[in-house]
């Protein structure tokens, strides 16, 4: 029988561009952060974002091929590993199964990073806004492990907007961890995580601080809070990374300030991009 000469064919080659997890940890029942192995000739800047997925089959020609989304990536650029923060939606065509992944298991990941929310798209300046809301917080955790986020900025803002207490977990974690990373402990100078003002606020539960980003800039309560004058075209840059409605609002808003939407090719005072959400 034909069958019988037949080897059979190793797990690992029927996925393209497979990356192997090494880790998983589940924060709500709506978000979950996982590490993978890192092809060793791919390089990116943080902040950019990759495709990520898995293989599924189609529903019309029964085939199997990859499925896949824009995925930041929320490790810095030196780590040897990929670090991904995702949200999980019980219908999503990726994240229903996404989810589910475990240590041990592959998913696919197309080596070609690109994105706006990269130091370069910015001209110097003195203090760095990074306004998150939700899963848009994935670009930032990279940009916070990165060194020369601290080399170009004395002051370093962070903003994260969430529906819930439990959402801000993965991001004050993360935060609290750069006291002791040894590597901007050492490249930047031990305190350098004094420059970080961290601004954690909720819209549905109750936190020490409540409401939209948006509406306590508006207030001037935000800058109050952080001891900072309002944004100005002088002195501050800003990113984003939020849902939809948010980072248009926020993108008229810090127009209003003055500041410019800069690119890679053209840089100037802010840059923006949209959080994943299946
Ligand atoms: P809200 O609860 O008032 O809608 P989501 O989980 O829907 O992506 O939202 C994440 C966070 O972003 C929520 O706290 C939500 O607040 C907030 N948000 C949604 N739209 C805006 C907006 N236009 N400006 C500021 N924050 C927003």
């Amino acid at each position: 029988e034909a069958t019988a000469t037949q080897a059979p064919q190793p797990r690992k080659l029927a996925v393209p561009d497979a990356q192997t997890v090494t880790e998983v940890k589940h924060f709500t029942d709506r978000l979950f952060s996982f590490r993978c192995t890192r092809p060793a000739s791919m390089r990116f800047r943080s902040g950019e974002f990759v495709m990520i997925g898995l293989m599924a089959i189609n529903e019309k020609t029964g085939k199997e091929k990859p499925l896949l989304r824009a995925y930041s990536i929320a490790s810095p650029s030196w780590d040897e590993e990929l670090e991904f923060y995702s949200i999980k939606v019980q219908d999503g065509p990726l994240t229903s199964r996404l989810q589910h992944i475990e240590v041990g298991d592959q998913i696919i990941l197309r080596p070609k990073p690109v994105g706006t929310l990269v130091h370069d798209a910015l001209l110097p300046g003195k203090r760095i806004w990074l306004f998150a809301t939700g899963t848009g917080f994935a670009p930032f955790a990279s940009l916070l492990r990165e060194p020369q986020t601290y080399e170009d900025y004395d002051e370093v803002i962070i903003t994260h907007t969430c529906r819930e207490v439990g959402e801000l977990t993965y991001g004050r974690d993360l935060i609290e961890a750069l006291k002791t990373d040894e590597l901007l402990n050492e490249v930047i100078g031990e305190g350098f995580w004094k420059k970080i003002k961290y601004y954690p606020t909720t819209t549905r539960e109750e936190s020490p601080k409540m409401g939209r980003i948006t509406d306590l800039m508006r207030k001037g309560e935000a800058f109050k809070d952080l001891g900072v004058p309002v944004i100005n075209q002088e002195s501050d840059r800003a990113m984003v990374c939020g849902n939809l409605a948010f980072n248009l609002e926020i993108k008229e808003m810090l127009e209003e300030y003055g500041l410019e939407e800069g690119a890679n090719s053209d840089p100037k005072h802010y840059v923006v991009e949209k959080a994943f959400l299946d």
